[in-house]
């Protein structure tokens, strides 16, 4: 039987040159994969066709819109995941939903090996053959634009000797990598580092400087997920859809950052992500009443762990997931209302309601009606102050008192 390979097919024009590219390299039948996971654009019909007329044997569209905002962002709401606390994943919550679905037709198709579009300079072919190499142990992966010499100029003319469907003139100078949880933009004048962006780097947010009027609303959230907007029940996928709109609207959600690839590179990435930050904001501050002080503390460390992890391409690894319990588990609480304004690029909390709050108005208040006892906290002070206090008398004896130098004092 012919050997065949799965693709990772994107419509663009290097995945559609690599159909062919791939056949004539190692005798292959191709298999043409999409996976919709909120990206926009073209009808998938429309990217299935193409592969076909580009010479793909079979081709294969997997609508993942709503197993990615329940499976792959709640996670990450819930982890609160800002790499290098500014970006919040888009793509690396991608590659492991669509290296699932990769897997499942290489078996569903009998193929040895799958490819992907990557470069070898980038995070995205460590998360693809990580968790290929996770899902598919018996599986071989190939990445022709960095195994088989695929050059983007090669591309170009490749298409057009062989007639393909598919623009070739169109000259967009970003890489551009995008889904419902955010978009992600690079290259192009932005490597270099002094220059900003400019309006038309942006497609998911509106100039913040110029915002309609202010925009209320109320999230509810139950067990760590947002459930409803302004009282009306709905998916995750749908909530994150609408915050995109209600929060690009405003301008929420830009990110400028350099980053830290895994690969060693510093690289410079544009991202928006209206939705998730807005989610964020909200889930952080529900949080912040819900979750009990040690357990809070605790949970940020464990949640950065979780981030570098997922950002590194460990999404189905052992350590990620036994973190996933720990997050889980925290989360048991955290219910409640929280109320946002978006305006001028901001997301800011203005209420939080709370059946599962830790927040006492009686111990927090200094109007009538406190209950907590001040009287204590004298006590409570000399004891807790002991140690630190022991150890400085020890220096006093020692190399005589503490060095009050710059607060105007003499020894
Ligand atoms: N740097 C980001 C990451 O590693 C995004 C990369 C996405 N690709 C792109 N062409 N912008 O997750």
């Amino acid at each position: 039987m012919t050997d065949r390979i799965v693709l990772a097919y994107s419509g663009g024009l290097d995945t559609s040159v690599a159909i062919g590219w791939i056949a004539e390299a190692t005798g292959a039948e191709v298999i043409a994969v999409a996976v919709d996971v909120g990206q926009g654009g073209e009808s998938l019909e429309t990217v299935r066709q193409r592969a076909l007329d580009c010479g793909a044997v079979e081709a294969y569209v997997a609508d993942a819109r709503d197993e990615f905002a329940a499976e792959y962002c709640m996670p990450t709401l819930k982890a609160n995941g800002l790499y290098m606390d500014a970006y919040p994943l888009v793509s690396a919550i991608s590659r492991p939903v669509i290296s699932k679905h990769l897997v499942a037709a290489a078996k569903q198709f009998g193929a040895s090996t799958v490819a992907h579009g990557c470069t070898g300079k980038g995070n995205d072919q460590v998360r693809f053959e990580v968790s290929i190499q996770t899902l598919g142990p018996e599986l071989k992966c190939i990445a022709p634009v960095r195994d088989l010499a695929l050059t983007r100029d090669k591309a170009i003319d490749y298409a057009t000797a062989h007639d393909l469907p598919i623009e070739t003139t169109k000259k967009n100078p970003f890489s551009i990598d995008q889904n419902v949880w955010g978009r992600a933009v690079e290259t192009g004048f932005l490597e270099d580092i002094w220059n900003g962006p400019t309006k038309d780097v942006y497609d998911y947010t509106e100039d913040p400087a110029f915002p309609p009027a202010p925009d209320t609303l109320t999230l509810t959230f139950d067990a760590g997920v947002p459930v409803a907007i302004d009282g009306e029940t709905l998916t995750p996928l749908q909530i994150i859809e609408q915050l995109n709109r209600r929060g690009g609207a405003q301008g929420v959600g830009r990110i400028d950052i350099v980053e830290d690839r895994l690969v060693g590179i510093k690289s410079r990435e544009v991202y928006e992500a209206p939705g998730a930050m807005v989610l964020m904001a909200a889930h952080r501050e529900l949080e912040n009443i819900t979750l009990e002080r040690e357990q809070a503390r605790f949970k940020k460390t464990v949640d950065q762990r979780w981030t570098e992890l997922v950002y590194d391409g460990q999404w189905f690894s052992p350590l990620k997931r036994n973190l996933d319990v720990f997050i889980d588990e925290t989360q048991k609480y955290v219910s409640g209302d929280i109320r946002m304004e978006l305006h001028g690029g901001r997301a800011t909390v203005l209420g939080r309601r709370s059946e599962t709050s830790l927040y006492d108005f009686n111990l927090a208040t200094y109007d009538t009606g406190d209950t907590f006892d001040q009287s204590s906290a004298r006590g409570f002070i000399d004891i807790y102050g002991l140690s630190a206090k022991t150890a400085s008398e020890r220096e006093q004896r020692l190399h005589g008192g503490p060095d009050l130098a710059g607060a105007g004092v003499q020894k």
